[in-house]
């Protein structure tokens, strides 16, 4: 059973400076829900238990906004404002969150390195704070579901146009089904003209303790950072690793024009916003039209 979840989360989130200077990245918000809170809720919806948090400096926003705030309870209840302070309420209650801070930025191999001794010997899920899916089964179910039949790691991946391979990591391997793939390699970051695929790693994972060992082991790679993608590949000589193909809707709120996008389709599906978003939207396309 896959009952514990990391989420690294110690980034400097360079991509969106200034907006990251003072505050986490993990923290920015699609409309008015932090997007490391999708992130939490995905892992709860999957069955996950425990919740390990990578953080690092200037990260305690993150640990503030899981815990309780008396005064804000407060003022809530005092409004009347039921559905707020519910909600607030909620977000303290949401999963047994831990927090341990990475100490130097050495990559994601790195801050995965960190959760080794609350993991132990079970196997546990990754979840990437840029990345947010709307599915209808959780993707990290998803993933957790593929582990339960083949006891082996598995990682959540999704095509991605050709020009936007040096953007994640690539797999190879066998395709075992539609959606399901025998991994041979792993490359981090390929060069556009050298990727064996274009089937990248969405930022979900089910990983063995095994990759620990490994990790230990494995020396600086792509912008010279310890990478978990490396360490995957390796895994690859002692152990069987699937790739799974999403279910689901990836949103990247990893750099600003899908961060943008997310908005805007996280706008039109919520009902308060919806038409009048969408007869903006049209507003705005005419205007540019006419030009
Ligand atoms: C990380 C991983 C990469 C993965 C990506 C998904 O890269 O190293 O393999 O494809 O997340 O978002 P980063 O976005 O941290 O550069």
């Amino acid at each position: 059973m896959v009952k514990k979840a990391i989420i690294p989360a110690a980034g400097l989130g360079t991509r969106f400076l200034p907006a990251t200077k003072a505050q986490p990245k993990e923290m920015l918000p699609i409309i008015d829900t932090p997007t490391i809170q999708y992130v939490v809720q995905e892992a709860i919806d999957s069955g996950i238990e425990d919740i390990l948090i990578i953080s690092g400096k200037g990260k305690r926003a993150i640990e503030d906004h899981f815990d309780r705030n008396f005064e804000l309870e407060l003022a809530l209840e005092n409004d009347d404002n039921k559905n707020l302070y519910n909600e607030i309420r909620r977000i303290s209650e949401m999963a047994n969150i831990h927090f341990i801070r990475q100490k130097q930025l050495r990559g994601l191999g790195d801050a995965i390195y960190y959760a080794k001794q609350h993991v132990g010997n079970e196997p546990f899920a990754v979840l990437l704070g840029d990345t947010v899916v709307r599915s209808v089964i959780p993707v990290t179910r998803q993933l957790i579901d593929i582990y339960e039949q083949y006891h082996s790691s598995v990682v959540a991946v999704e095509t991605v146009p050709a020009n936007k391979v040096d953007r994640y990591g690539i797999i190879d391997g066998k395709i075992i089904s539609e959606s399901l793939w025998q991994l041979s390699r792993l490359i981090e970051k390929p060069d556009i003209n050298n990727s064996p695929t274009n089937l990248a790693v969405a930022g979900r994972y089910i990983l063995t303790p095994e990759i620990f060992k490994i990790i230990e082991q494995t020396a600086p790679g792509k912008n010279n950072e310890i990478q978990l993608t490396d360490a995957m590949h390796t895994l690859l000589k002692r152990e069987n690793i699937y790739a799974h193909v999403i279910e689901g809707k990836r949103y990247d709120i990893g750099n600003k024009l899908d961060y943008l996008k997310t908005f805007i389709e996280f706008g039109l599906s919520r009902q308060e916003f919806s038409n009048d978003l969408y007869d903006y939207l049209r507003e705005v396309i005419a205007a540019k039209d006419e030009k």
